[in-house]
């Protein structure tokens, strides 16, 4: 759909691939609620947008329940109306599964996944009560395609969070808010920064405080996508109403490989007709 004069409330709106979002739905002509933890990002991303007539922000941690409610108001006090939400926000949580502490898990999980059901709870009731409809999309990883070792964490929040919208895409489709699962593949951002977000009071219990250290040296690779490339690919995405959104060809053979993997794994057995009906029957409703 046309996004020019509706209102996309974007988390993690400030730095990397959901700037580059912002970016081009601001091109494009919507107005944009940028909510990001860091309130020193909110500001340069501002100032550096220079649209200050479409941009809103707030600062908000996606974590907390009560304070998106707020954000939400804010967006609506400032716009009227919220058209899309862009579940962007997120951290990333790497190592070996058997470092991995509670603190680790509940960060990742929080943060990647609760971030993106918090803004479902408190944002889609909203779209629905304006009935202009609208677009949901949520920043899922490639890795939720191609799980790899060492992202457990990582890849129990991204392919819950693709899940997600697959399972939401029909019940929404009939009030005519659309939905996308965007799968991207390596983006030049912030997040080996990641480190520094985490909350006091999940670090006690960690395994993984060597980690981020390190990552937080790693830089980003001149291979990795633009975040400016990347925000227009998922601008073109809305527009569209694709239920998936990928950035990446290189990973084809990949996905080919699991799926091919999971098809030989069928049971090749006679199909059992009456439960075929049943099954069909469940699929479609
Ligand atoms: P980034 O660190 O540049 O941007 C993430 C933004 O989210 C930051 O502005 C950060 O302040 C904000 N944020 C983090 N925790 C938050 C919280 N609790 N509440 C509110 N805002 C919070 O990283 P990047 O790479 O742009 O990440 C964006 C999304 O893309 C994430 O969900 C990430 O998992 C995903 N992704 C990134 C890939 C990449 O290669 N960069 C690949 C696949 C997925």
């Amino acid at each position: 759909a046309d996004v020019r004069g509706k209102t996309a409330f974007v988390t993690g709106g400030a730095n990397g691939i959901g700037l580059g979002i912002v970016q081009a739905l601001v091109k494009a002509g919507a107005n944009v609620v940028i909510a990001d933890i860091r309130q020193s990002a909110l500001d340069e991303a501002k100032a550096a947008l220079n649209a200050d007539a479409q941009v809103e922000t707030v600062q908000l941690d996606v974590t907390d329940r009560a304070a998106f409610a707020a954000a939400a108001d804010r967006a609506e006090a400032r716009f009227g109306k919220i058209h899309m939400l862009i579940g962007n926000a997120g951290i990333g949580v790497m190592g070996p599964v058997l470092d991995a502490r509670y603190d680790d898990w509940d960060w990742g999980m929080g943060v990647n996944l609760g971030g993106v059901i918090n803004g479902l709870v408190t944002i889609l009731p909203r779209i629905k009560a304006h009935g202009e409809g609208g677009q949901i999309v949520t920043t899922s990883s490639q890795s939720a395609l191609i799980p790899i070792s060492y992202s457990a964490i990582y890849t129990a929040a991204k392919a819950a969070v693709m899940g997600i919208s697959e399972a939401i895409r029909g019940e929404l489709a009939v009030e005519n808010i659309g939905v996308s699962a965007f799968m991207p593949g390596p983006v030049q951002s912030n997040i080996s920064q990641s480190g520094e977000l985490r909350p006091q009071h999940l670090r006690n219990d960690s395994g993984y405080a060597q980690r981020e250290a390190d990552l937080e040296k790693r830089p980003n690779s001149p291979l990795w996508m633009s975040a400016e490339e990347v925000g227009e690919r998922v601008l073109a995405g809305i527009q569209r109403n694709d239920l998936y959104i990928l950035t990446h060809p290189e990973f084809g053979p990949g996905m080919q490989k699991r799926f091919d993997a999971i098809m030989a794994s069928v049971p090749s057995e006679p199909v059992n007709e009456a439960r075929a009906k049943e099954i069909f029957f469940l699929l479609d409703n």
